[in-house]
């Protein structure tokens, strides 16, 4: 199985299926190639630079949209699966959509609330935080659907966890490996990833992918 990043904080799990999370691509100043065609596309919130372009990949490859349920009484014209914090299997995929401290909206309008999602494919447990603040209850992550090999976290600050609150998930969180995302996209979001790296220090392997890298796990 691999991991792709496409930029900012859009990836995709290449494995028995195509699965891409938060298609940002249209309006992206980093954004990369996406590979192949999607099977599923999974959004965290409603906010642009996540939604992006789901909307417009879903009616391309007939791939269905995961989201929040209210997220998916707003899109119109798509197959999409409208679920809420828990564990649903979804074409034959075990996703668990979680809580993350943030917002949602669309056009000025609240939407939903804010998710991440574990998604857990060819026996490999890959974490996608969304936009979020640290919490505490990361460790029931951990204790309940861990071993995490792949968290993927936003280090960006102003509008999420910074390098030091992310530093903190991962101890919360103890996956094998963790990839810095949502960040040096805009101005605001500037960061050094080495800085994170020298924080998380021993407590995970730090792997920074420039968009268009991927990870083999
Ligand atoms: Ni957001
Ligand atoms: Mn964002």
């Amino acid at each position: 199985m691999k991991i792709r990043y496409l930029g900012h904080a859009a990836f995709q799990i290449i494995g028995s299926k195509n699965i891409v999370i938060d298609p940002f691509l249209t309006g992206n100043p980093v954004a990369a190639e996406q590979e192949g065609t999607p099977d599923l596309i999974l959004v965290t919130h409603a906010h642009g630079d996540h939604l992006g372009d789901a909307v417009e990949m879903s009616k391309r490859s007939g791939a269905p949209i995961v989201c929040m349920y209210d997220i998916a009484q707003h899109i119109r014209g798509v197959q999409a699966y409208g679920m809420n914090y828990g564990p649903a299997k979804i074409e034959g995929i075990d996703i668990v959509m979680v809580p993350a401290w943030h917002s949602s909206s669309m056009g000025g309008q609240e939407v939903g609330n804010p998710a991440g999602f574990i998604v857990k494919m060819d026996g490999k447990t890959v974490y996608h935080a969304g936009d979020t603040f640290v919490f505490g209850d990361m460790a029931l992550f951990n204790e309940l659907y861990g071993p995490i090999d792949v968290a993927l976290l936003p280090i960006g600050g102003y509008f999420t966890m910074g390098p030091r609150e992310a530093a903190k998930a991962v101890e919360l969180l103890k996956p094998r490996i963790v990839v810095p995302m949502h960040y040096n996209t805009f101005p605001p979001i500037r960061q050094d990833p080495e800085e994170f790296r020298k924080l998380v220090g021993d407590k995970a392997e730090v792997r920074i992918l420039k968009p268009g890298e991927e990870l083999d796990i």
